[in-house]
């Protein structure tokens, strides 16, 4: 590695800069957690462990580059107040020399168990990959044991990464991405008794034979007897409504034989619509809940994201509380964000409109909710971030169903439109989370959501609805600002 400053002096840079100027642009963000310097990608390593989350994420703490990748952590017991983000993990040793990777955390007997990749490469670029045992302790200080699955299966690529340890029926497993030597993404299953000695069970046998080159970040949690499997294969065909990002992040949902790997399931859907969204990963709280929370951002999209010039890039999502009703997925924002809400700007019931106009949001930092009826319309259009001769719109066609978002007219970042079609309900609902640079939108109870970097000049702040063909009549229409969370020691 380069010649960086040392880890102790990145950590007290970091404090540095939460004390010192955390509102240092327009950009920065004000609830989701983006790194203090550098590059940030995957979550790692979730997990709820002695009365706290612990968030760990991809961090290279030196450069906006997917380079030096280290494990960063901030741990919260609320979602609103976190501790300091902190360097715990470096790639010091010969099996991660090139990047201690993706993995993950299960809290075990008192201390927490991780499994991450170790990425070592030569001069050539051939890769190695080692799967390595870290042990974090109850006063959060952690250990690497070292490598304790170091071969590749036979048959398949050294692009062989991101564990994700489980537990179920009294047994601990570990899935991991995997690619076929004839370049076909797969998910292989481990298990263990001791977190030490690994045994290969297989492939896990799923419908998709031919679904892309790689699958990243797999996991398998097991809800309400159902098996969720979330993975982010690379490399699927785009088409009009589907994977129409680089690269994906969905679900298969099911039944998986144990004994046989047979996985029964239906078919692939995409967790997120938005631009930005990738590599997700899951846990279950002591409340029970099962919470995932994604990377906004997309591997080799750097160049579309400015905040580069102020040295960092990328974030992660809000926490999402998952649950599955008539086999499909859904994501609502934990409801500790409500804390969030500073004041109700906006309050509005039972009026048909066709066109609404927000004078009193001062900040792109709001949670906007709509419950709206087609009455007589044929399309609502939702937008925001409006001035500066820029908009982002979300339109929606009650007829066809049909969820446009469009942020083609943004004169910075990326551009382009993404499409999906919605399941018709009688009532359309948006709850949306303005944030600086970025938002999500969660369209009819989480059913689909959609998560994107945008990046507004000053005083692109304004929000409008309009409808076309007639009015809308609005159920329920809130906004809140939003205040943002705090970073102490
Ligand atoms: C996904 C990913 C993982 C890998 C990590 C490296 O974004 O490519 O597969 O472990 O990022 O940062």
């Amino acid at each position: 590695m380069k010649n960086f400053k040392s880890l102790e002096e990145v950590n007290l840079d970091g404090e540095k800069f939460y004390k010192d100027n955390i509102q240092c642009d327009n950009w920065k963000l004000n609830y989701h957690f983006e790194p203090p310097f550098g590059l940030i990608n995957d979550p790692n390593g979730l997990s709820y462990f002695n009365g706290e989350y612990y968030l760990f994420f991809q961090w290279n703490p030196y450069t906006c580059e997917h380079k030096y990748k280290h494990w960063g952590l901030v741990k919260t017991k609320n979602f609103i107040d976190y501790t300091m983000p902190k360097v715990v993990i470096a790639p010091t040793d010969w099996y991660d020399k090139d990047g201690c990777y993706s993995g993950s955390a299960l809290s075990h007997n008192g201390k927490l168990e991780l499994i991450y990749t170790g990425n070592v490469k030569d001069a050539k670029g051939n890769r190695e990959s080692y799967q390595v045992r870290a042990i974090c302790d109850d006063n959060g200080s952690i250990t690497k044991v070292g490598p304790v699955v170091s071969d590749i299966p036979k048959g398949y690529t050294a692009h062989f990464r991101d564990p994700k340890i489980f537990k179920y029926k009294g047994i601990y497993y570990f899935i991991i991405g995997a690619q076929t030597e004839d370049l076909k993404g797969r998910v292989l299953l481990y298990s263990s008794e001791d977190f030490n000695t690994w045994t290969l069970k297989g492939e896990i046998e799923t419908a998709y034979k031919d679904f892309g080159f790689m699958w990243e970040c797999p996991g398998l949690i097991n809800m309400d007897n159902k098996d969720l499997f979330i993975f982010s294969p690379q490399g699927l065909k785009g088409e009009e409504f589907k994977n129409q990002n680089i690269y994906q992040s969905g679900y298969l949902i099911g039944n998986l034989d144990y004994d046989t790997l047979m996985f029964n399931h239906n078919e692939f859907k995409e967790l997120d619509m938005g631009f930005d969204f990738y590599a997700p990963q899951s846990f279950r709280d002591d409340k029970g809940r099962d919470i995932m929370i994604g990377w906004m951002g997309l591997p080799e999209e750097d160049e579309q994201h400015p905040t580069s010039k102020y040295n960092r890039i990328h974030c992660l999502t809000m926490a999402r509380e998952l649950s599955i009703k008539d086999d499909v997925l859904y994501q609502r924002p934990l409801e500790e964000y409500n804390n969030l809400r500073k004041e109700l700007l906006v309050d509005i019931e039972g009026v048909d409109i066709n066109k609404w106009v927000s004078n009193n949001i001062e900040e792109n930092s709001y949670e906007f909710l709509l419950e709206v009826n087609e009455k007589n319309a044929s399309q609502v259009e939702l937008r925001f971030a409006i001035g500066n001769n820029e908009d982002v719109t979300l339109k929606y066609d009650f007829e066809k169903s049909i969820v446009i978002l469009d942020r083609t007219n943004m004169k910075l970042g990326g551009k382009g439109i993404r499409k999906l079609k919605l399941h018709k309900e009688e009532t359309f609902k948006i709850q949306m989370f303005m944030d600086k640079s970025s938002f999500e939108i969660y369209l009819n109870d989480g059913r689909e959501v959609m998560s994107s970097r945008i990046y507004p000049q000053d005083g692109s702040i304004g929000i409008e609805l309009l409808s076309k063909g007639g009015d809308i009549r609005i159920d329920k229409m809130k906004i809140w600002n939003l205040i943002g969370v705090r970073y102490n020691e």
